[in-house]
């Protein structure tokens, strides 16, 4: 069967990235995380002095950006770990501090059309399912499937906030919600790309569904495409 290409946008922390990984081990594609490429970005530049908590160098960093190569390798648990030129920055790129500074380097347009070169280049062969959030709208407006998740803020909320305790990491729910609120306000309302659904994307909230339910509907969704295509 031939291969196509699957675009997973949404929300932040409305759980793409685990419905994605599960489809790419499901069909044997490669799951590429888009927005892991704009955490390396941000942990370039912030390593470099361009980027401070409120400013960012966009001359320096504009300069330097064509110089930056990420790229994606399996750890020995099958656990897909990010390059930075060469170098591991897995660990790293998911701070807090570095998520936030992604957010703020993803609203430039020279990385924005750098990384979708590289995105891009990275989809050709197909075979690709990529989480992010202009994935079916810029990045492979062409993609076979295109899914966009949805859930509400609350639920998003809680589940960061589950996922920063298990990691000992010390915050409050309100906090959580508040940074959750501040995101989405931020993803939606960038004049590059701003997060939204394309036309021809199936929605799915999942507020209130099991990962294995959400698992089994993207499968479904597949097979009805590619039956569709043969
Ligand atoms: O999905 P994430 O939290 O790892 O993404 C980090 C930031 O990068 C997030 O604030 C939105 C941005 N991003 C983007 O603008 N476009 C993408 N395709 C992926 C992420």
């Amino acid at each position: 069967m031939e291969k196509i290409n699957i675009a997973v946008d949404g929300f932040s922390s409305c759980g793409k990235s685990t419905i994605a990984k599960g489809l790419a081990k499901e069909l044997g594609y490669t799951y590429i995380d888009s927005g892991a490429m704009y955490r390396a970005i941000a942990l370039f530049a912030y390593r470099n002095g361009w980027m401070t908590d409120t400013d960012i160098n966009e001359a320096e960093l504009q300069q330097h950006v064509s110089e930056i190569e990420i790229s994606f390798k399996a750890n020995a648990q099958g656990q897909q770990v990010t390059y930075l030129n060469g170098e591991n920055v897995e660990k790293e790129i998911r701070s807090l501090e570095i998520g936030n500074m992604a957010s703020r380097v993803s609203t430039l347009g020279f990385v924005r059309r750098e990384l979708v070169r590289q995105q891009q280049a990275m989809g050709k062969r197909k075979g690709v399912v990529m989480d992010g959030r202009d994935i079916g709208t810029v990045v492979f407006p062409d993609a076979e499937l295109k899914i966009f998740l949805t859930a509400s803020p609350q639920v998003r909320a809680q589940r960061r906030f589950d996922e920063l305790q298990a990691k000992g990491i010390a915050v409050s729910y309100e906090d959580t919600l508040a940074n959750v609120r501040e995101r989405d306000e931020r993803d939606t309302t960038r004049a590059e790309s701003p997060l939204r659904k394309a036309e021809d994307a199936i929605e799915l909230d999942n507020s209130r569904i099991t990962i294995d339910e959400q698992l089994q509907w993207a499968i479904d969704m597949f097979n009805k495409i590619t039956k569709k295509n043969e």
